[in-house]
C-alpha cells in the first residue's frame, strides 16, 4: 500500500523581524504542498531508497548499512518523538557523505540527514521507497524544509498505531488533535537538523495549517473567518536569515528607542492584523471592508520592515510594479530578497492578476498564487492493504 502524506508552505503575514524583540507576528499555510509518498518493498531488495523528484536525484542505501550505522532502532517508538543526538548526526552524516550530492545541491545534505533520522527512529529497517515532490521554492522563506519534514513525519506515523487519523471527509484524511502533536514534535527534531535551532514556527504552521499568532516563543492558534488569496513574488534574490536579524539587533543598539517604537508599532499592526482575519463573516463589517483594513496593515508593516533595514531593491521593485495596480505588498521572512506578498482582494478582475503577474515576471521573478490559512498535514492511502 502506498500512504501519500502533504503539508503546506507558510508565509508570515505580519510581524518577521520585530517578533525576535518581543512583539507579536502572524503566520499562516498557504495552499502551495510539499509531499511524499512512502511505499513499502515487498520485492526483498532490502534497500531504503529517497528520490527528489524536483531535484532529479535519487539516493539509496542497503538496509544492513544503515542498521550497522545507526544500531538501536530494531523497536522504534514512533509514538515518542526523539532528538538526535551528536553520535547519531555524526553517523548519518557519515551515510549522506558517502552519496557525493553535486556541489551545486549540497544543501539538501541536512535534508537527506533529516530524512534518513526521522525515516529510522519512526519505521525502522523497513524497506521502502520514500518520492518527494515539492511546489514550494527552496530556502527562500516559505517554509519549504518544514513542509518536508512535516509531510514526511505525516507519512511515516500514518500506519503507526499512534497515528490518530480522521477519515470523516473523502480523499485526504486529516490527523486528531494527538496525531498532529506527534507529527509536529517529530517535525520539530527533523527541523532541528536542518537548521539548528529553529524557532518552531514553520513546523507549527504546516502540521495544523491555518493560522498561528506567536510572540516570545509561544504560539496560538487563530481561526481565520476570511478567505484570502496571495500573490507571492519569489525575487529568486537568496538571503542570509542570520546577517538581517543581526543587522536589526545593531540598528536596535544604535537607535533604541526609535526602534522600541517601530516594534511597538509592528505589535499592534499584527494585533489588529489578526482580530480583522477573526472577525466573524457575518458581522457588519464587509469582506472588501476588510481587505482594504488588511492591505493598509501590510503597508504599514512593509514601511516598518524598511525602517528596519531589510528591504532589498528587488523587493522594492515588487513593491513599485505592484503598486502601478493599486495592490498593496509587503515582504515576508527575512527580507533582503527572498519572497513578497500583495493581496490579491476578492472583487480584483483576472486581467489585473494576469498583467501584474506577466509584468513580474518579465523582470525575471518567479510568481504563485495562494491560497492563505487552509488546512496543514494531510494524508491519503492507496493500493492494497498491507498484510
Ligand atoms: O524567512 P523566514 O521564513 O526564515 O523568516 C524569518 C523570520 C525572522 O523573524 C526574520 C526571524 C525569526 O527567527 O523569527
Amino acid at each position: 500500500m502506498e500512504v501519500r502524506a502533504r503539508a503546506p508552505g507558510k508565509i508570515i503575514l505580519s510581524g518577521e523581524h520585530a517578533v525576535v524583540h518581543g512583539a507579536t507576528a502572524v503566520a499562516a499555510s498557504i495552499n502551495l504542498h510539499t509531499t511524499v509518498s512512502l511505499l513499502f518493498s515487498s520485492d526483498n531488495d532490502n534497500m531504503l531508497q529517497l528520490n527528489l523528484k524536483d531535484m532529479a536525484l535519487e539516493f539509496s542505501w542497503p538496509i544492513g548499512r544503515i542498521k550497522d550505522t545507526l544500531p538501536d532502532f530494531d523497536a522504534p517508538s514512533p509514538s515518542t518523538p526523539k532528538c538526535c543526538s551528536i553520535e547519531s548526526l555524526r553517523a548519518i552524516a557519515s551515510l549522506v557523505n558517502e552519496l557525493n550530492i553535486p556541489e551545486a545541491k549540497i544543501a539538501l545534505a541536512s535534508g537527506v540527514s533529516a530524512f534518513l533520522w526521522l525515516y529510522t527512529a519512526i519505521q525502522g529497517y523497513k524497506p521502502a521507497t520514500v518520492t518527494v515532490t515539492s511546489e514550494l521554492p527552496l530556502g527562500s522563506g516559505l517554509g519549504s524544509s518544514a513542509a518536508f519534514c512535516v509531510s514526511l513525519s505525516g507519512a511515516l506515523l500514518a500506519l503507526t498505531a499512534s497515528a490518530g487519523l480522521d477519515y470523516s471527509n473523502q480523499g485526504w484524511a486529516t490527523y486528531e488533535e494527538t496525531g498532529l502533536d506527534l507529527v509536529n514534535k517529530w517535525a520539530l527534531e527533523g527541523e532541528k537538523i536542518i537548521h539548528g535551532k529553529p524557532s518552531g514556527i514553520d513546523n507549527t504552521v504546516s502540521t495544523y495549517g491555518n493560522m498561528i499568532k506567536f510572540r516570545s516563543g509561544e504560539l496560538s492558534r487563530v481561526k481565520s473567518n476570511l478567505p484570502l488569496r496571495m500573490l507571492i513574488t519569489n525575487t529568486r534574490v537568496g538571503r542570509n536569515t542570520k546577517a538581517l536579524v543581526a543587522g536589526v539587533s545593531e540598528r536596535k543598539l544604535r537607535h533604541p528607542d526609535a526602534m522600541a517604537s517601530v516594534f511597538d508599532a509592528v505589535d499592534s499592526i499584527s494585533k489588529e492584523l489578526s482580530a480583522i482575519i477573526q472577525t466573524p463573516a457575518n458581522d457588519d463589517i464587509s469582506v472588501t471592508e476588510r481587505e482594504e483594513k488588511l492591505e493598509e496593515l501590510m503597508e504599514m508593516n512593509q514601511g516598518l520592515l524598511q525602517c528596519m533595514g531589510v528591504s532589498h531593491a528587488s523587493i522594492e521593485t515588487v513593491l513599485r510594479t505592484t503598486l502601478k495596480y493599486k495592490l498593496s505588498s509587503k515582504l515576508t521572512g527575512a527580507g533582503g530578497g527572498g519572497c513578497v506578498l500583495t493581496l490579491l482582494p476578492t472583487l480584483l478582475s483576472g486581467i489585473v492578476v494576469d498583467k501584474v503577474i506577466a509584468e513580474l515576471e518579465s523582470c525575471g521573478f518567479q510568481c504563485f498564487i495562494a491560497g492563505i490559512g487552509g488546512n496543514g498535514v494531510e494524508v491519503c492511502f492507496s493500493g492494497a492493504p498491507s498484510s
